[in-house]
This record gives C-alpha cells, sequence and structure tokens, in this order.
C-alpha cells in the first residue's frame, strides 16, 4: 500500500526530473511512494536516483503502454541486492560512524567519540576484508606494472586508511586520548574514506558488476560471503 502518488501529469512547469526529484528527495524511512506516467520512466529513475547517492530504490510494478507505475522506497528499506549494492550500503554506515566519531572528538568530547570510533574501526576491517580477501581474488581484473589500475589503488589506500586507525588506537591506548592531539588523524581519514570510496565507486565497482552481471554463479557465490562479513540489521519497516 502506497503513502501517496506521484502522477507526473501534474507537474506543470517543471521538468519531469525537477519534478520527481522533489516529490522524493524527502521520502522518509518505511514510506512508499508510487510514481504514474506514461512514458518509459527508467532512464528517468536512474538519474534521480544517482542524484540522490543511491538515498532510494525503485521498481517497475507495472509496465506500459498506456501507464507505467513505479514503486519508490528508501534504499534501507530493501534488502541489499548485489554485491556492489551491498558494499556501497556499507561505505555509508562506515561514513556514518565515522562523522559521528569526528563531530564529537571537534567537540572535545572524547568519551561520546571513543565507542564510536571503536565501532568504525570494527566495520572498517570487515569492509576491507571482504574486498581484499573475498572479493578480489575472484573478480581479478588486469593490473599494471605500475599500480595504478583500480585494483592497485583500492589495495594500498586500504592499507593507507587502516594504518592511521591504528595509530589512532595506539594513541588512545597511550592514554593519548586528548581530542586537540588527535583531531588532526581524524582530519586526515576523513579526507582518505571520502576519496577512496568514491574512486571505488566510480572506478571499480562499474567492472565488478559488469563481471557479475554476465555470471550468474559468480554472483551467487560471493554475494553470501560478504553478506556475512558486511552485517546489516534485519530491514525494519
Ligand atoms: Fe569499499
Ligand atoms: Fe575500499
Amino acid at each position: 500500500m502506497s503513502d501517496y502518488l506521484i502522477d507526473v501529469a501534474e507537474r506543470g512547469n517543471l521538468t519531469e526530473y525537477s519534478y520527481v526529484l522533489s516529490k522524493v528527495r524527502d521520502l522518509q524511512r518505511g514510506e512508499e511512494v508510487v510514481l504514474l506516467t506514461q512514458e518509459d520512466p527508467r532512464l528517468l529513475m536512474d538519474a534521480v536516483t544517482l542524484e540522490l547517492r543511491n538515498a532510494i530504490y525503485w521498481d517497475v510494478l507495472e509496465s506500459g503502454p498506456e501507464y507505467w507505475r513505479v514503486r519508490i522506497r528508501r534504499r534501507e528499506d530493501v534488502e541489499a541486492s548485489d554485491l556492489v549494492d551491498l558494499l556501497t550500503r556499507d561505505h555509508v554506515r562506515i561514513d556514518r560512524l565515522f562523522a559521528t566519531a569526528l563531530h564529537h572528538t571537534n567537540a572535545g568530547d572524547m568519551e561520546a567519540a571513543l565507542p564510536v570510533f571503536g565501532e568504525y574501526a570494527k566495520r572498517l576491517r570487515m569492509h576491507v576484508e571482504a574486498e581484499n580477501e573475498i572479493v578480489v581474488p575472484v573478480l581479478d581484473l588486469p593490473r599494471s606494472a605500475r599500480g595504478d589500475d583500480p585494483t592497485s589503488i583500492m589495495l594500498r589506500e586500504h592499507d593507507e586508511i587502516v594504518e592511521h586507525t591504528v595509530m589512532i588506537e595506539e594513541m588512545v591506548a597511550e592514554g593519548m586520548d586528548d581530542a586537540g592531539m588527535i583531531a588532526p588523524f581524524f582530519a586526515i581519514i576523513s579526507a582518505q574514506l571520502a576519496k577512496h570510496e568514491w574512486r571505488e565507486e566510480n572506478n571499480l565497482f562499474p567492472h565488478w558488476m559488469a563481471i557479475l552481471k554476465k555470471d550468474n554463479s559468480l554472483a551467487n557465490e560471493l554475494f553470501p560471503k560478504v553478506r556475512r562479513l558486511v552485517v546489516f540489521d534485519p530491514v525494519h519497516k
């Protein structure tokens, strides 16, 4: 049962893209809307989804020729559908944990920052293990001797991010948990994480997707293995 209907015929002077974007931008968890249109909406929905950094998930309930009906939900309300979806969602979760720890650190509240930082470090290691140990050996793309191919860049950046994370863990273990001392290391990781995830999602994941789309058995083999490491809470409705 949908919460409301977006009828493209009611868009007025707006383009379809602006109209749909304005309607789904603030979609809340647990909400479900249905888009009604007379044109094939797939390109439009891909563009809107990209603009919202994959925050929404859509599926076609009814195909034309007369009317198309598309159901739109928050991505967290739907189980991950493939390996890349799973890893991309985990990026968002790791980002949020890190941003929260950074926020508390910048406010000088290490008591609040450290448990969140601990959770970030745990999720980061599991994510890196999934990508390095499970995915790379199976989806091995061509490597260059210079090490500037997407896989080599990813492996190198993982080492750097984990190394800086360990530095903070060691400082905390040695009692150097003063916010002012730790904040610069947080700033370094923050920049590294953002760049790394962007590169992965844009330069590497499309190659992984292409291989998995062609080879279903490979997709079925990898997904549950990565799923065991990149664990999410059950989907709430
Ligand atoms: Fe990743
Ligand atoms: Fe990564």
